[in-house]
């Protein structure tokens, strides 16, 4: 039986936000954390300020290259992951409405809040199908639920819309691996994405997520979760 101690996440987007507090928060309860940012400086910069055991390793969820980069990197580094955080994410939508939005735009949320999270699972899978307790979260949004999505917002409600899609499907096809998958919502965080208007904090944003890693119980999957309930998609 492993410790927790022995237990290690992966967090994309861990050098600020949401996920450098969800990666605060696993290596308070003692996990190894590997955070991730699309640069190398960042994500040191960000470990610096961490403590715990923390792996500063570069990576962009809409490079398939940099995905298969990170797990060779990776390969000779651990032989196992626990715990898969899918937190990296854009709000690209400014001054444009569903009746505006370019193809441009709209393949960039798609690719990076969408495509990013499926083929993380996909690259990461072996190293995940080696844990005895293998959670996957995919940090998504209530503008992403059916009855949140709003036309001022087309890409991004979109883009996580799909997400909970995939979140549907990956769950269905990771049962009978043992691996449990979620979607959450953190509520409206104050980042640079969420702004400081938010009344969250990064660590109130993180909360749901670090208990789906690590002690929700593992018949919760293929779920939205907000405040550590289920919601609708
Ligand atoms: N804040 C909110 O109110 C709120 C509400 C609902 C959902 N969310 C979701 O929560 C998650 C985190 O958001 P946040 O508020 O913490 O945002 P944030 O402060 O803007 O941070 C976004 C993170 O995503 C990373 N990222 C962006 N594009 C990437 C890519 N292509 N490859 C790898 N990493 C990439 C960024 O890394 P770099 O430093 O390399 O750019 C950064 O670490 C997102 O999925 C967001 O949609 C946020």
């Amino acid at each position: 039986m492993k410790s927790i101690q022995d237990k290690r996440a992966l967090v994309t987007g861990g050098n600020r936000g949401i996920g450098f507090a969800i990666a605060q928060g696993l290596l308070a309860k003692d996990y190894e954390v590997i955070i991730t940012s699309r640069s190398l400086e960042n994500a040191k910069l960000a470990a610096e300020k961490l403590q715990g055991k923390v792996i500063a390793i570069e990576l962009d969820v809409t490079d398939d290259r940099s995905i298969n980069q990170a797990v060779k990197t990776l390969h000779h580094k651990i032989d196992r992951l626990d715990i898969l955080i899918n937190n990296a994410g854009v709000y690209p939508d400014k001054d444009v409405n569903i009746l505006t939005i370019d193809r441009e735009l709209l393949d960039f949320a798609m690719n990076a809040n969408t495509f990013g999270p499926i083929r993380m699972v996909q690259a990461f899978l072996p190293l995940l199908e080696k844990s005895s307790d293998a959670r996957v979260v995919n940090v998504s949004s209530g503008y992403g639920a059916l009855a949140d999505l709003s036309d001022d917002v087309p890409s991004y409600c979109l883009s996580k819309l799909a997400l909970n899609g995939a979140t549907i499907m990956l769950a269905q096809a990771l049962h009978s691996k043992g691996i449990v998958i979620n979607s959450i919502c953190p509520g409206w965080v104050k980042t640079d994405m969420g702004g400081s208007s938010a009344p969250r904090s990064p660590e109130q944003g993180a909360d749901t997520a670090i208990w789906l890693a690590t002690d929700a119980p593992r018949n919760i999957s293929g779920k939205f979760l907000r405040d550590r309930k289920v919601i609708s998609f």
